[in-house]
């Protein structure tokens, strides 16, 4: 696998030093967002999202990526 091509926690001495409890933390937002919503595509979301390669650090995608979240049943 290429290394050092995604750096969200940066690479290093001074890379972040809490990068499993951010994991941790994204995945369980992620969760609790999705107990409660299912999540499809927009009508103006495209199928192949194009990376932008000026982002640095966090990827972001030309045009964002629309998503329609729709509240769950219990
Ligand atoms: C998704 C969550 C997070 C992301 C994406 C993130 C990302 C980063 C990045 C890119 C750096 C700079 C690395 C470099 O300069 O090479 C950094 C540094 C740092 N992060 Fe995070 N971080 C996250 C969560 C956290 C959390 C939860 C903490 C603490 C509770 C934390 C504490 C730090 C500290 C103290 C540094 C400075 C390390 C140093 O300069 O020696 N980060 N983080």
């Amino acid at each position: 696998m290429t290394k050092n091509i995604y750096l969200p926690f940066g690479e290093g001495p001074r890379s972040c030093i809490r990068e499993r409890l951010g994991l941790m933390q994204s995945l369980a937002g992620l969760a609790a967002v999705l107990s409660c919503y299912s999540v499809e595509p927009a009508p103006q979301t495209v199928r192949h999202p194009r990376v932008d390669p000026t982002s640095n650090g966090v990827q972001s995608v030309i045009g964002g990526l629309p998503l329609m979240f729709k509240l769950r049943s219990k």
